[in-house]
């Protein structure tokens, strides 16, 4: 992983990159990195904001040869692999909110978008984007979210080195892809379980057509969320923004 490497200083989104470059035949492990992104984008079309300097913006291509329904373990496995390095670099420990946004003290630290692609003659791409807010101040976030998001400096009162984030990043995915391809989803699964806050707790799911209440029981491999309503019964959630209940 990381054996390719395109950096920008700046570039309107490495995801747009990395689909580019997957399109002209690059290959597994294929690593984008920018210092800034002039166009940022999250899930749900929202706008992701990487200043110059202050965040961490990666977007990975893979092209395992798996089904393309297995795609969101792989989200889920990044998460873990996320949390993991924060851990042993600046040795803050954060959640993991279902499906992929990871929190600190309740606030956003980490967006992860993961996007398929058909390439012409080659095993479909994965491109995995990875958005660390690292060294924002308060007031470097848009006042739309200041309020929801944190970066590490503000929890440590101190700039954090972002290459050693990006190298922290690279090689705990790298070990947990590893272990992945040749394990399956079942030590990952375990793991990601144990960052997780939503898991055995009740939350509201708020769906594209309704919010559903109820007891979050667990991810199955595909890694969809398991809820029960307070009918007991059993709720398949596929896509949702979760909200944990007080
Ligand atoms: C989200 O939580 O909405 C996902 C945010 C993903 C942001 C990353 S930053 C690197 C890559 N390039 C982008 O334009 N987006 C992803």
């Amino acid at each position: 992983l990381g054996q390719e490497l395109t950096y920008f200083d700046a570039t309107d989104s490495t995801q747009f990159t990395a689909h580019k470059l997957a399109q002209e035949g690059a290959t597994e492990g294929h690593v984008v990195i920018a210092n800034e992104q002039t166009a940022g984008k999250g899930r749900l079309g929202r706008d992701w904001y990487s200043r110059k300097g202050t965040s961490v913006s990666i977007s990975m291509i893979l092209r395992p040869d798996l089904p393309p329904q297995k795609t969101p373990q792989l989200t889920l496995l990044t998460a873990v692999a996320v949390v993991r390095a924060i851990k042993n670099i600046v040795g803050i420990e954060c959640d993991i909110k279902w499906p992929n946004d990871i929190l600190l003290k309740g606030k956003k630290l980490v967006g992860i978008l993961t996007e398929m692609q058909a390439d012409p003659d080659r095993v479909h791409s994965i491109i995995i984007g990875i958005g660390i807010n690292v060294n924002q101040r308060s007031d470097d976030f848009d006042p739309s979210i200041r309020d929801l998001a944190t970066s590490l400096a503000i929890e440590k009162g101190k700039t954090v080195e972002r290459a050693q984030v990006i190298s922290a990043v690279l090689n705990e995915f790298e070990h947990l892809y590893d272990l992945y391809l040749n394990e399956g989803f079942t030590p990952i699964r375990s793991l990601w379980e144990v960052y997780s806050i939503s898991v055995g707790t009740y939350i509201y799911a708020r769906t594209m057509r309704e919010v559903i209440y109820g007891y979050a029981k667990g991810i199955t491999n595909d890694g969809v969320l398991l809820l029960e309503d307070e009918k007991g019964q059993e709720h398949k959630i596929y896509s949702a923004d979760i909200e944990i209940a007080s």
